[in-house]
């Protein structure tokens, strides 16, 4: 079994907690309110001892960024919307132009408006026979240099939110033959680079600096992340300030003990564990092929799209549209069976599938979800790309200018042609459809509206019906 440090003090401390004259408040004292009150320990003044040393800390951290190659991890409470933001003020100055995919989580497009970032958009390929992203070509990134050649840093999403990963090691070298770093929103890919059938991590393919969501792919607490580091090319002052900076003062101890576990559990038994989701993984897609209409994204999806290196085979993508069936009242009649699905929208499903996962769990998955489609088949739609895939931002203003500027709230029909003020991102996958510096288009706010009206969550903006939208005062 490998070391835990955090996690060993974590276990320590509840089983010897004696009697606190710190925060929280609550005291753990379960006869207040609820027993799991129990397991609330602080990282300071309880896993860590009074003089808020981070002794312990760093031994987790270091030993994380041993098993992932990484000469600096920093463990966060605050997920990958925390690295995010912390990458965004380390990479340049306000001013500063960064090249970003432009399916770019919400959390790093307010990264760029925190560091006053001028973002060169990048748009990933789509998959015509999906509507899915399809991965960023490295000549894309060439091309923007040789346009932008005063960038300071090429700034992606790798895995997508639907499991697609791009050529990371060739699009690193061409942001290195620039002298700039390559960082990587890894959000979704914690567990990549731990079986030789998933793709290799980010920092094993070169890239600068990666963010990962320790509670999304593998077994950390909800909130729990981590950010990593390779290289020269990353000021690390900087980033320890900004990291630090932006994270709370009141860490929880259970949090940061659970990333600690979450390593140890992968370095000590994360090929088994990877193995069999990848096993389970194909098995539900296989099962879920032989549904008429049915559409499933697997690794053929990487064969027909040159942009992407592979596609994450733990990943199970369906498509709906061809069996008819409403995927929002799909899902909702799966929660009323019990089964939760990390996306559901009308067209598309990605229930998510780990190494916490067994035969029993995902056989059970797959046959509700093959139930219920049966119960609300219907005659066959088009197929409609999610917008947020789509978007061809038109950029009139920085993020920052936009975000900070005079704003006034319009009727949606006559925001079409103004600069939007506000963010509005269906939820998941958390893209920007309609971000702050961006000139409203009619098709875009069409297409929103289109996804509000099918049960979709739009989320950030004042006004989720999009009936009226903050546009720049002008
Ligand atoms: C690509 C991407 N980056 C970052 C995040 C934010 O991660 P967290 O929820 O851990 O803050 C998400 C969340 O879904 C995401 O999809």
């Amino acid at each position: 079994m490998s070391e835990t440090p955090l996690y060993d003090a974590y276990r320590r401390f509840l089983a010897n907690a004696g009697t606190p004259f710190t925060v929280p408040g609550h005291k753990r004292n379960p006869a207040l309110t609820d027993p799991l009150l129990a397991l609330d320990v602080p990282q300071y003044g309880g896993v860590e001892d009074r003089r808020v040393s981070t002794r312990r800390l760093a031994g987790a951290e270091r030993l994380a960024g041993e098993l992932w190659g990484a000469k600096w991890c920093g463990f966060s409470v605050q997920g990958s919307s925390h690295g995010n933001e912390a990458i965004a003020l380390t990479v340049g100055k306000p001013g500063d132009k960064v090249i970003v995919a432009r399916t770019l989580h919400k959390s790093l497009f307010f990264g760029l408006v925190l560091a006053g970032l001028v973002p060169v958009w990048v748009r990933p390929d789509i998959d015509a026979q999906t509507g899915l992203t399809a991965g960023m070509p490295a000549g894309r990134i060439r091309q923007a240099l040789r346009e932008h050649p005063d960038a300071r840093a090429v700034m992606l999403v790798e895995p997508s939110y639907v499991g697609g990963v791009s050529d990371v090691a060739a699009i690193a070298a061409v942001a290195h033959e620039h002298g700039i770093p390559l960082t990587v929103d890894a959000a979704w890919g914690a567990h990549l680079g731990f079986h030789p059938e998933l793709p290799p991590h980010a920092i094993q393919a070169g890239a600068d600096i990666l963010v990962t969501s320790v509670h999304k792919h593998i077994t950390g607490f909800t909130q729990s992340s981590m950010v990593l580091v390779q290289g020269e090319l990353i000021n690390l002052e900087r980033l320890e300030a900004a990291f630090e900076g932006l994270h709370t003062t009141s860490p929880s101890g259970a949090i940061f003990a659970s990333i600690d576990r979450a390593r140890g559990l992968l370095q000590d038994r994360g090929e088994e564990l990877l193995g069999n989701a990848i096993r389970i993984a194909a098995d539900a897609r296989a099962r879920l092929h032989a549904v008429p209409g049915l559409g499933v994204v697997g690794s053929e999806i990487a064969r027909r799209c040159p942009a992407l290196l592979m596609h994450d085979p733990t990943k199970v993508v369906l498509s709906l549209y061809g069996t008819g069936a409403d995927g929002q009242v799909v899902a909702d009649l799966l929660e009323q069976r019990g089964i939760h699905l990390e996306f559901a929208d009308r067209d598309t499903f990605c229930p998510v599938i780990t190494l916490a996962d067994t035969d029993e769990t995902v056989d059970r998955m797959v046959t509700e979800v093959i139930r219920a489609i049966e119960e609300h088949r219907g005659p066959p739609r088009p197929l409609v790309p999610a917008t947020a895939w789509t978007v061809v931002p038109d950029t009139v203003m920085s993020p920052r200018d936009a975000f900070f500027c005079a704003h006034e709230r319009v009727p949606a029909a006559m925001a079409v042609g103004r600069i939007a003020a506000e963010t509005a991102v269906p939820y998941p996958p958390g893209i920007p459809a309609l971000a702050p510096g961006e000139r409203i288009q009619a098709e875009v706010l069409k297409a929103l509206q289109a996804e509000v009206a099918t049960g979709t969550r739009i989320a950030y903006c004042g006004d989720p019906s999009l009936a009226t939208v903050l546009v720049v005062r002008e």
